[in-house]
């Protein structure tokens, strides 16, 4: 059974345009070698990102995210293991927060509320939001 995290973590770039676009080559990279699958959605301050993978892949892997100066702040809002991936066969699916139905208040609003509730079914429904923001232009930055 595949592990899932999800976690929050502040950006501390101002040149985004340059480090999302390198973080994502590094992550398709790498993540195959190690069949790790996830999605990095960013909301123009903080991160938020799906890694799915085997239990003893995904540790090695947050370690080296943990240290990356891009970022702070990390908070893990899921650790669990799953019957089956969220984000299919994406090596790294990036989403604009923007592509939400409800725009980025929406989103903002649904996820506070999400990751407030902590059930299951509540992170399931983040999970989804998430996945759901990648599908179209998933390969890309925007
Ligand atoms: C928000 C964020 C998400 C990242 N996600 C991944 C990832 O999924 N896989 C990965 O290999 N590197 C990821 N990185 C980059 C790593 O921190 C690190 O820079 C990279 O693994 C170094 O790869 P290299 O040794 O091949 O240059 C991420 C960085 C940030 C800031």
């Amino acid at each position: 059974m595949p592990r899932q995290i999800l976690y929050t973590s502040r950006a501390m770039s101002n040149r985004f345009d340059r480090d999302i676009p390198e973080i994502l080559r590094c992550s398709r990279r790498n993540n195959p070698e190690l069949g790790l699958t996830g999605i990095l959605v960013f909301t123009g301050s903080t991160f938020i990102q799906i890694l799915e993978g085997s239990p003893e892949h995904i540790d090695p892997v947050l370690d080296i995210i943990s240290g990356d100066t891009r970022h702070a702040d990390i908070r893990v809002l899921l650790d669990r293991m799953v019957e089956k991936r969220a984000c299919g066969d994406w090596t790294m699916g990036f989403g604009l927060i923007d592509r939400h139905p409800g725009g980025r208040i929406g989103f903002l609003e649904r996820m506070a509320h999400l990751s407030r509730d902590g059930s299951p079914a509540a992170l399931d429904e983040l999970v989804a939001m998430m996945a759901a923001l990648g599908s179209e232009r998933v390969r890309e930055y925007a």
